[in-house]
């Protein structure tokens, strides 16, 4: 049997972790989940997320690739023949993501160019939703494909598969190595500018000035949840995959801890950074930091270009914000991928040029719906669904699984070994009684509300093709994978001291 592909260091692995967490999700969708959940006080339940939720399941992931050396099928595998299902469900909705996350990337690769040559001109909303998407009139009709999205997604394919045709060391690990300082340099390089500006530190407070009776409304804490495990790539194969690569010798906490707090820090750096901006363009317009803050897509494709406009050196600062939001991208969706990569080679015993390459070519052939004229409208749903649904339902499934039908002590005692500080039961606790509680808690009043109100004012047939459909054909997909007849000795040693006998 070949060996199995490890880390070139410890540091290749951090970085290529962190540019796994740290994507399209801290500079745009931070931001404004922070604006829209209460300011200041989104970070209370945000930082409890992380705590009780985000580093305990980091822990257990990592745990679970370094044990089992599999990704997230071979894992799941181990542990009883019967979940590998979950482990497919998981790489099913890591494939989903694959193809509308890159067409996000092909946004951001066209905004560079559209930087230098200031191509949005006065009206960036015009620009981005007519003349740059060419905007249908719904979901429904899909229009024609555009040839700037296209090109700019087929860029962004070429460098994934690229990264992982070269393998873990001289593809992942590289990549890693080369984006993340980079990216540390521009959002460093580009927040020191904007800060000074005038009207930056209102946008700032304004940020981080805390409404404490939003705390009291569910839906806060909702969205911090969910965006704690988009943000850390936990509940869909990532980092499962990642540590399966890790030497014998690792150090498991922390590596994790590490991985969270990089990722978290970077989060509130993107929020200062945004924030700046919009309130130098609230004081140059002479309105209030409410009426210029916008989210979802817009903030990063209209509002920020808005004023980019107004800034000195409209060229610079537009060109580094946007190739910012492209290395930030491009490492999550080589991770995205690569989760998918590994299940595959895991299970089947595919080579790895063989396992990219198929699946980069069916990802761009999918990804082909995002680059036409009514692609945003469904990434919008599928979004939605595969955020609520999707990954949060899986990482529930996992929790079950792993705190209440094993042994999460075995868990936590694997990590301890290999770690240089050990983990207490607070870890246990957490993911025992805090987490699956909470997250039970998400995933039904998610389904309530999407059961009771169309999301987003579309129509059922849209909803239901794109939304629904797509939630159950992961599950549907992981099952048949897991019938799938695989190499021998996929997930031959089961690891009976983990499972509970009683
Ligand atoms: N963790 C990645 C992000 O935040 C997927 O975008």
């Amino acid at each position: 049997m070949t060996q199995r592909e490890q880390w070139g260091s410890r540091l290749g692995f951090i970085l290529a972790a962190v540019g796994s967490a740290i994507g399209l999700g801290n500079i745009w969708r931070f931001p404004y989940m922070a604006y829209e959940n209460g300011g200041g006080a989104f970070l209370v339940p945000y930082l409890f997320a992380m705590l009780t939720a985000g580093i305990p399941f980091m822990i257990l992931e990592f745990t679970l690739g370094h044990r089992f050396r599999g990704s997230a099928p071979k894992a799941f595998a181990c542990i009883a023949r019967g979940w590998e299902w979950l482990g497919w469900a998981q790489v099913m909705v890591a494939a989903v993501i694959t193809v509308y996350y890159v067409a996000v990337i092909g946004w951001t690769i066209s905004y560079v160019g559209f930087a230098f040559t200031g191509a949005w001109g006065a009206d960036p909303k015009a620009f981005f939703f007519e003349d740059f998407l060419g905007l249908t009139s719904g979901a429904l009709e899909l229009g024609a494909l555009r040839p700037t999205v296209l090109g700019a997604v087929t860029l962004a394919w070429a460098i994934t598969w690229l990264a992982c045709v070269s393998g873990v060391r001289a593809g992942i690990e590289r990549a890693g190595k080369v984006l993340m300082p980079v990216l540390f340099l521009l959002v460093l390089a580009f927040t020191a500018r904007v800060v000074w500006l005038e009207g930056a530190m209102d946008g700032v407070n304004w940020l981080f000035t805390p409404d404490f009776s939003r705390l009291a409304d569910y839906r806060v804490w909702v969205a911090a949840y969910g965006q704690i495990f988009f943000t850390l790539s936990v509940g869909f194969a990532i980092m499962i995959a990642y540590s399966s690569y890790l030497p014998a010798r690792s150090d498991i906490s922390n590596n994790a801890f590490m991985t969270v707090f990089i990722n978290c820090g970077f989060s509130m750096l993107a929020g200062v950074m945004v924030f700046s901006v919009l309130g130098y363009m609230a004081a140059r317009q002479g309105v209030p930091i409410a009426e210029v803050a916008g989210g979802g897509v817009g903030l990063a494709f209209v509002t920020i270009p808005m004023a980019i406009n107004l800034m000195p050196m409209p060229v610079f600062f537009g060109t580094l914000f946007f190739l910012s939001l492209t290395m930030a991208g491009v490492s999550s969706h080589i991770s995205i991928v690569e989760a998918c990569v590994s299940s595959f080679m895991d299970k089947f015993g595919w080579s790895r040029r063989a396992t990219a390459s198929a699946l980069c070519a069916g990802g761009f052939a999918v990804s082909l719906v995002f680059c036409t004229g009514g692609g945003l409208y469904v990434l919008d749903i599928v979004d939605h669904f595969i955020n609520n649904f999707g990954v949060l339902g899986a990482a529930l499934a996992e929790i079950v699984l792993l705190a209440w039908l094993c042994r999460l002590e075995v868990v936590r005692e694997h990590a301890n070994e290999v770690s240089e500080f050990a983990v207490g039961r607070w870890w246990s606790v957490c993911l025992r009684y805090l987490t699956p509680g909470i997250l039970t808690l998400l995933v039904g009043l998610n389904l309530y509300g999407d059961l009771g109100t169309p999301y987003g004012g579309y129509g059922t047939v849209e909803l239901l093709a794109y939304g629904w459909a797509v939630v159950l054909g992961c599950a549907l997909l992981g099952l048949a994978l897991r019938a799938a007849p695989g190499r021998p000795g996929f997930a031959a040693r089961p690891d009976t001291t983990l499972r509970r006998t009683t």
